[in-house]
């Protein structure tokens, strides 16, 4: 018996997926593996995301070939080295409610003649992975977002490649800030949660973080640097995640219009705190919107790896029948979690645990405050 498994990244890219995809399509075609098996498998690339299953019509070939591609070993033996997807990906939403296509994504699902799906993204994708097998869809998700904001697994594809993206451009922020004796706010992404900015900005050696999950005060903010100005040190940089926002003002967006998933373009506070840095103690200050820089480059060996590992375990997921699941990575091991549980709700930094709130910045003890020291 064959099996088509249909593989799509949705979402935005990050460097990671095609490792996931190269490893989904290796593990399912391994011939190894296969003379073990009693099903042999096909795995078919589905472009664009769920846009690719929105819009093909099964009954024309022209079509077919435009949104689905046969993936074969040889096609993505090189793949996990680059970064983006070669699969494209899209943040269309079948079940937007504004725009319901989930009946079309359902027939043209049967009328390809996918008998698995394996979605890998972030919260929205996997919203859509969750409806679907609700409907009685086989598929598996794999997990991937820079945010690193999803429930239920320690890591997503694409953050390791993310926080170095972070961490070598501030340092290269670094020279030209001490040159000159200015301020640097560096915007980072990571929507609602405040991972990419905490730990990028500890890497970097950011003096001052700030992030979503605490409303910040320019007071403080200020104080901070004329602090550090006092003690001779020549500049600073200041780390601001996109979704961070001052204490009792709302958050900045680049634009209003909203995306199939109800999301608005995070963007601007950078501008603003530079600004208001500028104004309040009269240091020279700068910015910068790393934006998709981010997202961009080649993976990082933890993301190729991380890629390998989670495709091999989707693969598995299928194998085994365990539908409605995402591979995960948590304490080291990998693993497998409810879809639902991974989107119920997200996995936003625990201030108390992981942020200074005086300092704006990462603690200064990890032990202490678990009694960890026995
Ligand atoms: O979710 C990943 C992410 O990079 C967020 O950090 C960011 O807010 C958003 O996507 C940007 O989306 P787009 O690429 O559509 O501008």
């Amino acid at each position: 018996m064959t099996i088509r498994i249909g593989v799509l990244t949705g979402g935005g890219d990050c460097p990671g997926l095609n490792s996931a995809i190269k490893w989904v399509t290796k593990t399912a075609l391994d011939p190894l593996l296969a003379a073990k098996r009693h099903e042999v498998f096909e795995v078919i690339g589905i472009r664009d995301g769920w846009r690719g299953l929105v819009e093909v019509d099964p009954a024309d070939p022209s079509s077919v070939a435009r949104w689905t591609e046969q993936l074969t070993e040889l096609k993505v033996r090189a793949w996990d080295r680059t970064g983006g997807t070669a699969l494209g990906t899209s943040r269309v939403n079948p079940f937007n409610p504004k725009d319901d296509r989930s009946r079309r994504l359902l027939e043209n699902i049967e009328a390809l003649g996918i008998d698995a799906l394996a979605a890998i993204g972030g919260e929205d994708t996997l919203t859509v992975a969750q409806r679907l097998h609700d409907l009685g869809v086989k598929v598996v998700g794999i997990p991937k977002t820079i945010d690193r904001d999803l429930t239920g697994t320690d890591y997503t594809l694409g953050y390791d490649s993310a926080l170095n993206v972070i961490t070598e451009e501030v340092d290269r922020l670094r020279t030209t800030a001490g040159s000159h004796s200015r301020i640097f706010v560096v915007e980072t992404m990571g929507r609602h949660a405040g991972w990419l900015a905490l730990e990028g900005g500890q890497a970097a050696g950011a003096y001052v973080i700030l992030i979503p999950e605490w409303d910040f005060q320019m007071e403080r903010v200020c104080e901070l640097l004329m602090t550090r100005k006092n003690s001779g040190i020549r500049y600073s940089i200041v780390v601001v995640s996109e979704g961070a926002k001052i204490k009792g003002e709302d958050l900045v967006y680049l634009s209003e219009k909203e995306d199939g998933f109800g999301h608005k373009v995070l963007g601007g506070i950078a501008r603003y705190v530079s600004k208001e840095i500028e104004r309040r103690t009269g240091l020279e200050s700068r910015y910068v919107v790393l934006s998709h820089l981010q997202r961009g480059g080649k993976p990082t060996a933890c993301d190729r790896l991380m890629g390998r590992r989670f495709g091999i375990a989707a693969v598995d997921l299928i194998l085994r029948g365990r539908f409605g699941r995402m591979v995960s990575y948590i304490k080291g091991e990998l693993t497998s979690v409810p879809i639902s549980q991974a989107i119920a709700k997200l996995q936003t930094v625990d201030v108390a645990r992981y942020y200074d709130t005086e300092r704006y910045n990462g603690p200064r003890s990890s032990l202490l405050a678990d009694n960890k020291i026995t």
